[in-house]
């Protein structure tokens, strides 16, 4: 109810009008969040490489540029949240329009190209928000900025990196946003091999991902995996938004992305099975808890949401965590790993 009006109001606004309102309203009254009264079950909780997330279900990179609304957010019903990107030195990203909603097909094209408040605004966000505590996960999620050149981006990655290797819960690297010319070229096996010798990475250090874009071919998928294990990683994300030159410039989210998002998902799922060390989080397209449902049968466990929590408001994550109870109750299991393992069990 609150949303759908909140909504009905918002959806009049310019898309990134709308956006950066919503995050004032929901960083300047953190404790509204109880308006949307999202109850989430400790049978829910799910570990995820080193850390318990208190849902299956995360918040996607993109959404809190600059971890103003982790407070807010992290009340409504996802199980983990990751702000970001965050680039070394603050840049205010493409010119505007930048942010297109389609309504009707429940997605949204974007060309924002990496607007934040920069890594020292950052670091100080998360400072205030560990001091206050965390309730869930926070990730940050990093990129290069677009004035650095690309044969020195493993730099950029390398400083923030070890800026927030000792306060982010989880880091992600992220080679996969078409929005920043070239970016997407670090994603081939020797520049993935310069970015992650760049981080100065040691054992038993913070939960590390990489994220990657749905616009991959397929055998792609082994090189990346295989320096992702060499190196360590904690894990995958896939995927990041898909270009679709037809609809404009910039990357598409949402329905429109579920299709190939889910391909490049499934192959990862396959693949990943001879590398027992990394874990997987998948992301894009979600929108109801069938999908996810279709997701977990592809041998998937975590997952993000971005654009369907825009369309849908908090009621998409109390929907899936009541399917998810239901489910529990019908099925007589005692925790969401039973659950999986019976969706995963179900689909051999
Ligand atoms: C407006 C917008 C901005 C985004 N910004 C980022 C970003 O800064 N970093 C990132 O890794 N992904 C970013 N994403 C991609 C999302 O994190 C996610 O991978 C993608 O939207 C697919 O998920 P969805 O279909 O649930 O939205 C952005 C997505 C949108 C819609």
């Amino acid at each position: 109810m609150v949303y759908s009006a909140l909504k009905s109001l918002l959806f009049k606004l310019d898309a990134e009008d709308a956006h950066d309102l919503t995050i004032k309203l929901m960083e300047s009254f953190p404790l509204f969040a109880s308006l949307f009264n999202t109850h989430i079950d400790p049978k829910t909780c799910l570990k995820v490489g080193n850390l318990t997330w208190k849902s299956p279900v995360g918040l996607a990179a993109g959404l809190d540029k600059n971890a103003r609304a982790y407070e807010f957010l992290s009340q409504v019903g996802f199980g983990a949240i990751e702000v970001g990107t965050v680039t070394p030195r603050p840049q205010i990203g493409n010119e505007r329009p930048r942010l297109f909603r389609y309504i009707e097909e429940e997605s949204i094209r974007n060309c924002m190209g990496f607007n934040n408040l920069g890594s020292d605004f950052m670091y100080q966000q998360v400072l205030k928000l560990k001091s206050k505590g965390l309730s869930i996960p926070l990730g940050v999620n990093i990129g290069k900025n677009k004035t650095t050149p690309d044969e020195e981006a493993p730099k950029d990655y390398g400083l923030l990196y070890q800026k927030f290797k000792d306060i982010a819960d989880y880091i992600v690297i992220n080679v996969s946003s078409p929005n920043t010319p070239g970016l997407r070229s670090h994603q081939t096996k020797d520049a993935l091999e310069k970015l992650f010798k760049a981080l100065d990475r040691k054992e038993e250090e913070v939960d590390l991902y990489l994220k990657i874009a749905p616009d991959i071919e397929m055998d792609e998928i082994d090189a990346i995996l295989e320096t992702a294990a060499k190196f360590r990683l904690t894990g995958i994300i896939a995927t990041n938004t898909t270009i679709m030159p037809e609809r404009g410039v910039g990357g598409i989210s949402g329905k429109l992305l579920y299709k190939k998002a889910h391909n490049i998902r499934k192959a990862c799922l396959e693949k990943i099975k001879n590398y027992p060390s990394l874990e997987f989080i998948g992301v894009g397209g979600f929108a109801s808890y069938n999908d996810v449902v279709e997701y977990w049968r592809a041998g998937g466990r975590a997952l993000q949401i971005y654009s369907a929590f825009i369309f849908q408001g908090p009621k998409l994550l109390s929907s899936i965590n009541e399917s998810i109870q239901s489910d529990l109750a019908r099925l007589e299991l005692k925790s969401i790993d039973e659950l999986i393992n019976y969706y995963q069990r179900k689909a051999l």
